[in-house]
């Protein structure tokens, strides 16, 4: 079957699906994205999902490209053409196509928007019982990581490092050599030697993680103490536990830091508990098993 993109109101084969030379996107990372997953047909938190590319948009004076219901029209309609029950949805808007000058537009130009969907690559059991690797690196971001840019060299170059060292994920840490932010494509937990649960505010200096803000709400629900706080690396040496979260990572333990092992070398019980939760409020929402 054709797999089916949309851009810029037409529904087209995605080997057609092309933007121009001069899209802002393109040239100047002038953009924004989400990625929101589905299941049984049906997205996964995407009110939270389609809010933050609504806030993303905002602090970037870019439109919204379509009235709110016509863009979730839109992707439900993606998800009949293509046929698929099961995957993710990748979302970017871009502030359209001008004349290269860094400023905006002179003459307001319509929003780029593209959607189509991805194949799935979600943890392997394997992972998410014995653990992942990380390594960690400065964070070279810009100082607005709380909007989701498509502009993600930084990101781009933290996790090809990963990938060489055979690790996961890349772990950013703030400009003070100690605190730990989150993953290049992840929030990051730890369980700290008391058993709260730990993770730096949403205050500017991380995305808002959609994963992350579930995570928190169900373990509120649970009863487990939530300190929104910065955390560091010399508290990661005595933490019970360490994981991350993201709409493909869902909730994953991390056993090993820069080559040396964390948290005993072992996956703990409130990340165990978090992604069973996790996978439940998956169920509640999509009817997925
Ligand atoms: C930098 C960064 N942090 C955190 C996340 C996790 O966010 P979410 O749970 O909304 O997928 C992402 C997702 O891409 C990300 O790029």
């Amino acid at each position: 079957m054709t797999r089916i993109t949309y851009l810029n109101g037409q529904y087209i084969a995605h080997e057609n699906a092309m933007v121009h030379v001069e899209d802002r996107g393109f040239q100047l990372a002038d953009g924004v994205y989400e990625v929101i997953a589905f299941h049984n047909g049906r997205f996964l938190d995407g009110g939270p999902h389609l809010d933050r590319l609504e806030y993303s948009l905002r602090e970037l004076e870019i439109a919204m490209p379509l009235p709110r219901a016509e863009l979730e029209a839109v992707t439900r309609e993606l998800l009949i053409r293509n046929d698929r029950r099961d995957g993710n949805l990748y979302l970017q808007v871009t502030r359209g196509v001008a004349p290269r000058v860094h400023s905006f537009p002179k003459n307001p130009v319509p929003p780029t928007l593209i959607m189509y969907l991805t194949e799935p690559v979600w943890p392997t059991e394997a992972e998410i019982k014995n653990g992942v690797s990380v390594i960690t690196l400065a964070d070279q971001r810009w100082a607005r990581p709380d909007i989701k840019s498509i502009s993600l060299l930084p990101n781009v170059l933290a996790k090809e490092k990963a990938i060489r060292a055979n690790a996961k994920e890349a772990v950013f840490i703030a400009p003070d050599g100690a605190t730990v932010r989150e993953g290049s494509s992840t929030n990051a937990f730890m369980v700290d030697a008391n058993g709260a649960l730990v993770t730096h505010p949403a205050n500017g200096a991380i995305l808002s993680g959609i994963t992350r803000n579930v995570v928190l709400a169900l373990a509120r629900k649970e009863g487990i103490t939530i300190e929104e706080r910065a955390f560091t690396l010399a508290d990661i040496s005595t933490a019970r536990e360490f994981f991350l979260t993201g709409t493909t990572t869902r909730v994953l333990p991390i056993v090993s830091m820069d080559g040396k092992s964390v948290c005993g070398g072992k996956a703990g019980p409130v990340a165990a508990r978090l992604y069973t939760l996790y996978m439940a409020h998956i169920a509640a929402q999509t009817g997925d098993a």
